[in-house]
């Protein structure tokens, strides 16, 4: 049986510059779709996903996501003397089910070198990492499908989608064989190579790796081994071509919806997508978009 992943990585240092000025004060982390901060969705995937202990990479100008997670007496002392026993609830409900600690990443030097920052507080077991801002909208979380590939076997899984080839470029882009699994063959991979960034003919496939990872901690010291790339930071991408070497690292497209929540477009279509979603907001806001002269 594969050690249980029982902690959560979520970097959360970078500098937000897709969405300033929203984010020269505050982190992008903590710009609300509908009415939860975007890392809320992720915290909440993996308590479903069945892991508690979250450890949070922060940097400068960040404490909000700590205030948010945190018991604000003021204000549930304030809701319990007004009977507001609903709000109540929902401002208690996700820091209650979790164990939550914050590291510094003093230096945005990049996703790698933020996740090494968690090395201490993992220790020598499997750890899933959640960037946030990837907002998935599915059935089963994504993270849950990671955990059960993992689960099978004991090796690293990163969660892959199609995305057409003039947005390729964007992404770290697997080069990767299909392995038969639960009665498919076109979900999951077996990994043989990877490129950050590629360009859209020299594109190894169409899968490009987005924000959820299910890492055993021999990633630690690939990324000590790894050279900075572009602007000086040190990429997740080229730790996990290290570990290539040495271990298999299968790559898994999910099932479900993923926003990039920190792009201002991919941002938008999250808050409509889950605004109408909504059971308290849905058919009104329905009829209000069907008022736009689009
Ligand atoms: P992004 O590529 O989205 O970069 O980082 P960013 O700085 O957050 O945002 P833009 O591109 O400038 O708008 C992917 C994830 O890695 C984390 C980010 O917080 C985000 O969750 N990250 C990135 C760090 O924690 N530290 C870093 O040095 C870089």
């Amino acid at each position: 049986m594969p050690a249980k992943v029982r902690k959560a990585v979520f970097p959360a240092a970078g500098l937000g510059t897709r969405f300033l000025p929203a984010t020269k004060a505050q982190p992008k982390e903590m710009l609300p779709l509908v009415d939860k901060p975007i890392i809320q969705y992720g915290v909440e995937e993996a308590i479903r996903s069945g892991i508690q202990n979250i450890i949070i990479i922060t940097g400068r100008g960040k404490s909000a996501i700590e205030d948010h997670f945190d018991v604000s007496f003021e204000l549930e002392n304030m809701l319990e003397c007004r009977g507001k026993k609903d709000l109540l609830e929902v401002v208690r409900n996700v820091s209650d089910m979790i164990n939550v600690c914050y590291l510094r990443q003093k230096e945005a030097l990049g996703l790698g070198h933020a996740v090494l920052r968690a090395r201490e507080l993992v220790g020598n077991e499997p750890f899933a990492t959640v960037l946030a801002d990837d907002v998935i909208d599915s059935d089963t979380p994504c993270l849950k499908q990671l955990l059960e590939v993992y689960e099978f076997f004991a090796a690293p899984v990163l969660a892959v989608m199609e995305v057409p080839r003039e947005s390729i470029s964007s992404y770290g882009v697997v080069d990767a064989e299909p392995v038969s699994h639960n009665g498919s063959r076109d979900r999951l991979f077996r990994i043989r190579d990877m490129v950050e960034k590629p360009g859209a003919e020299t594109a190894p496939s169409n899968l490009a790796i987005i924000g959820r990872y299910v890492l055993t901690p021999e990633i630690f010291d690939s990324i000590t081994e790894v050279q900075p790339g572009r602007g000086g930071e040190i990429q997740l991408t080229d730790a996990l071509k290290h570990l290539l070497r040495t271990r298999a690292i299968y790559a898994y497209r999910f099932e479900g919806r993923r926003y990039d929540a920190g792009d201002k477009l991919g941002f938008l279509q999250a808050t409509v997508e889950f605004a109408l979603k909504r059971d308290d907001l849905g058919d009104a806001f329905r009829e209000y978009l069907k008022t736009l002269p689009l």
